[in-house]
């Protein structure tokens, strides 16, 4: 038989790495199937077109803040002096060919892998994907998401245009506001006065070398533990807690993902070419005294912007003949406090459950109410920083007056969480129940039928085998309760505990159960 070349040259590859035992091992595995899995692929695949576009910039893009004329060809700025990284942004856009649609699509693409993460996050939180085995895996996750940010603010900051110059100042005041060292830390990173002539320089090894490596190391890290963890998945006949459910990663998997990849890329390559992103030769070079109106950071950037807006101003006091500011410091460290909240959420719940089994099935978030409340209300927490960060343009859109968005943005930062909760919380109940009356009577027919007797009932079609597998719980689980301990004694801690408890799984009307199905099964016969 001939050989052809390819299968000679795998085999030579093979007979000098072994790796086919890899691929077969790693081809057989299987990988769920769901829309919502594809929100971590839009993010791999948004990072690697980063990649691509980003290193075709590092060719042309220059990172020095030594002042030049420009003379390119955008008539408009002709003359008007400016730092050269400006310059050669505005070149890469007006006089390398290519140049405008690759910095649109890295920019487009930074703007779509954040959001990918954030949604692929919320996937995560509201079927319960964090818990164990892959609690680990969120927090690499979410420190992926703290460094993704930084590599937005640090990328849009390096063409020292007008707008990346406002977000620097404000950095430099945010800085400049804490107690103390703010003034010696700013001039540490700005290498002088603000705004020196080194950030650009130091933004952007940040850039395009560290941020990058340590993004590229946990995505592998990631990654491998999404395989050794195993994916998980929804409830269905079949899939248990001990095993993976779907089609094989090669060939299917694979082929579905690489086709994916050329999706991703290509609808980022049609948003470049068709909409503008910071278009910088309409702002001009930074110049501290101009601020255009309406002008705003990235997305992602948006709710520590409308944190900043949000402070009630004159938090500060003398003392030693220093000024204390709080301004700053007080909203820096509650964000930090919802962020360390958010990265160690899959612990706290894991020690108010007391859960200690390993979770493969995704829950579906109405069975676990107080959770899906939880994630409302951060969302919303969220969302009222992220409206802040546009008051401006909300007070001149609805013509109202900038005061009256501040106070309301203010209140709503309290109570929106609140009302949130609530409301989720009602919502979810009411589905459990819509979901139980399902299971147990099956759906309504609309069929009105007349018995021998007289009787009019209604026939209820009993749902297939799939339906049932969905709605009812096979995973039970019971708040902790009050226990003595060894010494026969009952602590203050257990008691919190015990009562963290109770209120996490309280008015939880808990999914239908096998023996529930069963009885009524029996009942019907
Ligand atoms: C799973 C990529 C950020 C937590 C996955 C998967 C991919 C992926 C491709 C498998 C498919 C899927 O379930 O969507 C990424 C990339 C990220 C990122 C490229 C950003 C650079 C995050 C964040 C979190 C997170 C911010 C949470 C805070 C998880 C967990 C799983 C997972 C727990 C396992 C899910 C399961 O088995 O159901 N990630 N992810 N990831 N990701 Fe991410
Ligand atoms: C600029 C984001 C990774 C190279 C930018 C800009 C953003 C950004 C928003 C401003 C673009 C503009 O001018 O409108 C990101 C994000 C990254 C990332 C979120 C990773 C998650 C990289 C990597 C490289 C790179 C890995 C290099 C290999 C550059 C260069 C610029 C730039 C050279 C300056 C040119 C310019 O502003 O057009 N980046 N980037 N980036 N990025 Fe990235």
């Amino acid at each position: 038989q001939r050989r052809t070349f390819t299968a000679a040259a795998s085999n030579y590859i093979d007979e000098r790495t072994s790796l086919s035992t890899f691929v077969k091992e790693l081809g057989r595995k299987a990988f769920p199937d769901h829309w919502s899995f594809l929100l971590g692929e839009i993010a791999l695949f948004s990072f690697v077109v980063i990649l691509i576009t980003g290193t075709f910039l590092t060719f042309f893009f220059q990172a020095s803040m030594a002042e030049v004329e420009y003379a390119g060809s955008y008539v408009p700025l002709k003359g008007v002096e400016m730092s050269v990284a400006m310059a050669s942004t505005l070149d890469i856009s007006f006089d390398i060919r290519g140049g405008l649609f690759v910095r649109q699509m890295h920019h487009w693409a930074a703007l779509m892998f954040v959001a990918a993460i954030g949604l692929h996050m919320l996937r995560i939180f509201f079927t319960g994907a964090f818990r164990k085995p892959r609690e680990l895996n969120w927090v690499i996750g979410f420190v992926m998401f703290i460094l993704a940010m930084g590599e937005g603010f640090t990328g849009y900051s390096l063409p020292d245009d007008l707008l990346s110059g406002n977000g620097l100042r404000i950095i430099d005041g945010m800085i400049k506001g804490i107690p103390l060292i703010g003034t010696w830390t700013s001039f540490l990173l700005f290498g002088g006065e603000f705004p020196g002539t080194a950030i650009v320089g130091r933004l952007y090894t940040l850039h395009i070398l560290l941020l990058p490596l340590i993004l590229l190391a946990l995505i592998a890290v990631h990654l491998l533990f999404v395989v050794v963890h195993k994916h998980t998945h929804y409830a269905a006949p079949g899939r248990t807690q001990m095993n993976a459910v779907g089609p094989p990663i090669l060939p299917i998997y694979a082929a579905k993902a690489g086709g994916f990849f050329f999706l991703v890329f290509g609808v980022l390559a049609l948003i470049a070419s068709m909409f503008t992103i910071n278009p910088i030769w309409n702002y001009g070079p930074y110049d501290p005294s101009p601020v255009s109106a309406g002008t705003q950071p990235d997305w992602y950037i948006g709710f520590a912007d409308g944190a900043l807006r949000l402070i009630p101003p004159g938090w500060e006091f003398v003392l030693f003949d220093r000024t204390w500011s709080f301004n700053i410091l007080v909203p820096l460290i509650g964000l930090g406090l919802f962020i360390a909240t958010v990265l160690i959420y899959p612990f706290i719940e894991a020690w108010v459950t007391g859960d200690k089994r390993e979770h493969h099935i995704a829950d579906r978030p109405r069975n676990m109410p107080t959770r899906t409340a939880i994630g409302a209300a951060g969302v919303t927490f969220y969302a009222v920083l992220w409206a802040a960060a546009s008051s401006d343009l909300i007070a001149t859109h609805f013509m109202l007056t900038m005061e009256g968005v501040i106070h309301t943005l203010q209140a709503l930062l309290f109570l929106g969480p609140i009302i949130a909760y609530f409301v989720t919380k009602r919502v979810c109940i009411a589905l459990q129940k819509k979901d139980r009356e399902i299971v147990l009577h099956g759906y309504e027919s609309g069929r009105i039928v007349k018995l021998p007797g007289g009787e009019f009932i209604e026939v209820h079609q009993p749902l297939d085998e799939y339906d049932r597998w969905r709605l009812v719980s096979y995973d039970t689980y019971e708040p902790l309760m009050l226990r003595p301990n060894d010494r026969g004694k009952i602590t203050t801690g257990q008691r919190l505990r015990a009562g963290m408890s109770r209120w996490f799984f309280e008015d939880r009307i808990a999914p239908v159960t096998k023996g529930e199905l069963e009885a009524s099964h029996s009942n019907h016969h």
